[in-house]
């Protein structure tokens, strides 16, 4: 009897092994090169805001269906569960593309240092694929001196900014040693950052979305009536449009959900192509404005500087 169920139970182990692997195979994540070389998944994972007590579940789940670009931030307050959710998810280190960000309180050459070991171990990782700086505020330069000898030591493979606004971008690139790599910063259908991702381009900065799905905060873009539309033609939700939309205008999207089955519709998006009336179409939703803080506003500055630091 004994032999009989562990027999079953090595059969059920194999096939679930098995449907995780295939799950892998069909949600396969196409790459970007950064300017360095370094291959960058077109498509991430967010852990802003995700339960603490899902957190780390939530992050394996996401990696056991093909997502391999883990994006945190020690402002997040979550390093810890998400290292444990990255263990948890059973994918060589080798494979994920982890992403972590210095918060301003820790900017300054030697504080930066200092921070940057303490996400490793929270992480529990000996090397963060992409780092970087949270915020344009601050001793940015101290801090970005300290990454770009973290970068040359080999502890990071890619170094980049994030909320940096075109005219902050460009002055960083005129006076550092080594450029940003990535710059990641708020673009959705409703604030689509072209101009400023011409100025990326420019410098051969990636850009990276965060709230593509504008952080949940406007529940009417799932309703959108040009996006269901679309969505119904090629047999996809809003959600997928949305994600679709900008990785196929060359920025690196990030997702955020603690829903399984919103994680599987979000990776599902490289099976179709939207034509050039559709992107047109969705180019119109544009507000022009942010849907959360304005990097360039002082009121908001200050806010950054006391309520939103740890
Ligand atoms: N650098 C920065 O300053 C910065 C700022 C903000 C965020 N980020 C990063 O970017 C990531 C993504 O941005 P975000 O967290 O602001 O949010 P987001 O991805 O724009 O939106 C998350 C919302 O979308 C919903 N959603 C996701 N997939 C869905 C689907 N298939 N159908 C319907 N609803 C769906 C989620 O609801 P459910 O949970 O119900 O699915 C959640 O309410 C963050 O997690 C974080 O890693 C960076």
């Amino acid at each position: 009897m004994r032999k009989i169920f562990k027999t079953f139970f090595a059969i059920a182990f194999l096939l679930g092994m098995k449907s995780r692997t295939n799950a892998q195979e069909m949600n396969k994540v196409p790459t970007v090169k950064l300017s360095n070389g370094v291959e960058m998944p077109q498509l991430g994972f967010g852990t802003l805001h995700l339960p603490q007590e899902t957190c780390a579940e939530n992050v394996a789940n996401a990696i056991r269906l093909g997502f391999r670009l883990i994006d945190t931030a020690k402002n997040y307050a979550n390093e810890e569960e998400v290292g444990r959710g990255i263990k948890m998810g059973g994918v060589p280190r080798e494979q994920l593309f982890i992403t972590t960000k210095l918060w301003i309180k820790d900017y300054g050459y030697e504080s930066a240092k200092q921070a940057f070991e303490a996400s490793l171990k929270r992480l529990g990782t000996d090397y963060i694929d992409l780092y970087l700086l949270h915020q344009p505020f601050g001793d940015v330069y101290g801090a970005w001196r300290a990454l770009e000898e973290l970068y040359e030591e080999g502890k990071i493979r890619a170094i980049g900014v994030s909320n940096f606004s075109p005219d902050r971008l460009v002055d960083l690139c005129m006076t550092a040693r080594i450029r940003p790599m990535v710059n990641q910063i708020e673009f959705s259908p409703y604030f689509q950052q072209w101009r400023a991702k011409q100025w990326n381009d420019k410098y051969g900065v990636q850009v990276e979305a965060w709230g593509a799905m504008v952080s949940g905060s406007h529940p009417e873009l799932f309703t959108e009536p040009i996006l269901v539309e679309i969505g119904k033609k090629h047999g996809k939700s809003p959600a997928q449009v949305i994600l679709r939309y900008l990785t196929q205008r060359g920025v690196v999207t990030l997702c955020r959900t603690a829903n399984p089955e919103h994680q599987q519709e979000d990776i599902n998006i490289f099976d179709f192509e939207l034509n050039d009336a559709e992107m047109h179409a969705i180019d119109l939703l544009d507000k022009g404005h942010t849907m959360a803080k304005d990097h360039r506003s002082p009121e908001d500055v200050e806010w950054f500087h006391t309520k939103a630091t740890r």
